[in-house]
């Protein structure tokens, strides 16, 4: 562990080992406003002078089979790179709770993609699950939102559907709503979490990666 690994680590230990428990127990973790205020700043600000043109429109589907579908989902994304500042501390952070993953819950996590999201108003991203058994190796998503003032009439929650609990009875129980307010973290085992981004009524930011093991397809 270098200097820098250790001031990370101490800096962030609170906040790690809660999502690991929350992993561990339930699978998911919903973090309201807990990412580090200076990374968070350093993040708004990059992605306000991100040019327009470094914004693709979102595809579903890997490699080949990787489709525009605009009854699925209608945001843009821009892949993170650590060439900047700004995604270089994210990529710094996130690598940070990799290796405190691995070390108390041995998830083997190795690779980690992870891209900018903009919703513009009427943009959504219709229920999905992020990998599949058997036929990817993302094991853990996570999504922070760099939202400054979201009200509830803004729309655009994450709507993550609990598989566990499949009685019609418990439907109004089946799922939480996260509102998509600035430094809020959600982590989930991509396999197991159906999620959908309802209709944002104004401009949406947010980042969603991805934690890989080692298995390639
Ligand atoms: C995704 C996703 C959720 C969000 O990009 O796969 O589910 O709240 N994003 O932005
Ligand atoms: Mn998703």
């Amino acid at each position: 562990m270098t200097v820098y690994d250790a001031v990370m680590f101490n800096e962030n230990a609170p906040l790690f080992e809660s999502i690991a428990n929350d992993i561990y127990s339930k699978g998911v973790s919903i973090n309201t406003c807990a990412l580090p205020s200076n990374m968070t700043a350093l993040l708004v600000q990059y992605i306000k002078d991100l040019p327009a043109q470094s914004f693709q429109r979102a595809g579903v589907g890997r490699g080949k089979n990787h489709i525009i579908n605009e009854v699925i989902r209608t945001d843009d994304i821009a892949w993170i790179t650590d060439d900047n500042v700004a995604c270089s501390t994210w990529l710094n952070w996130t690598s940070s709770l990799q290796s405190y993953l691995n070390k108390h819950l041995y998830l083997g996590l190795c690779l980690f993609e992870s891209h900018f999201a903009y919703y513009k108003k009427g943009d959504y991203y219709k229920k999905h699950k992020d990998a599949f058994k058997g036929e990817g190796n993302r094991v853990l998503s996570i999504v922070i939102y760099l939202n400054k003032n979201w009200a509830d009439e803004d729309g655009g929650e994450l709507v993550i559907y609990n598989q566990n609990t499949p009685s019609p009875q418990d439907l109004h129980e089946n799922k939480t709503l996260v509102s998509p307010t600035m430094g809020t973290i959600v982590v989930f085992l991509s396999e197991e979490f159906p999620h959908e981004v309802l209709t944002a009524k104004k401009d949406r930011y947010s980042i969603a990666g991805w934690f890989r093991g080692s298995r390639q397809i």
